[in-house]
């Protein structure tokens, strides 16, 4: 799931965040998680109600969530609680380093919630994300 802003990689600072489109990381996650044989679905939104309202329904449409919610991640207890609700294995990726850039950006609302965090890996972070996921996936149906 991408969250706010997310849509306008490509036109977004590429020494921070990389010059891949959203449609291409999403080609190259997508890859990578059939490499992995794992099946994937997108969500985009620049809406936070659309973001909650998807986290809402996701337990009846995934077995766990790989999420960038881009600058909702420091402040939004919306997203944060319709998470929990969603009650799914949770992981916080971001491309850049947050904990290196501005102090508002090190917080993160949803980091309690979520198994793993990975950021300042760009793109390949995404590599990582999802072999961590997997692994997460087959220990709870072990
Ligand atoms: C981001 C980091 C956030 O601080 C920022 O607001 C974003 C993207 C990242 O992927 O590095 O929009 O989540």
């Amino acid at each position: 799931m991408h969250g706010v802003n997310l849509d306008q990689l490509g036109r977004r600072d590429p020494a921070i965040y990389g010059s891949l489109t959203l449609a291409e990381l999403e080609q190259r996650i997508e890859r990578r998680a059939r490499e992995l044989g794992l099946e994937t679905s997108f969500f985009h939104s620049n809406h936070e109600g659309a973001f909650v309202e998807r986290l809402h329904e996701l337990s009846e449409q995934a077995d766990a969530v790989l999420l960038n919610p881009g600058a909702w991640t420091h402040y939004s207890w919306a997203i944060r609680d319709a998470l929990e609700i969603a009650g799914l294995p949770a992981l916080e990726i971001h491309l850049s380093d947050v904990q290196a850039r501005e102090e508002w950006r090190r917080t993160s609302v949803i980091g309690e919630l979520c198994f793993a965090t990975v950021s300042g890996r760009g793109a390949e972070g995404y590599d990582e994300a999802l072999a961590l996921l997997r692994e997460e996936l087959q220990r709870s149906a072990a």
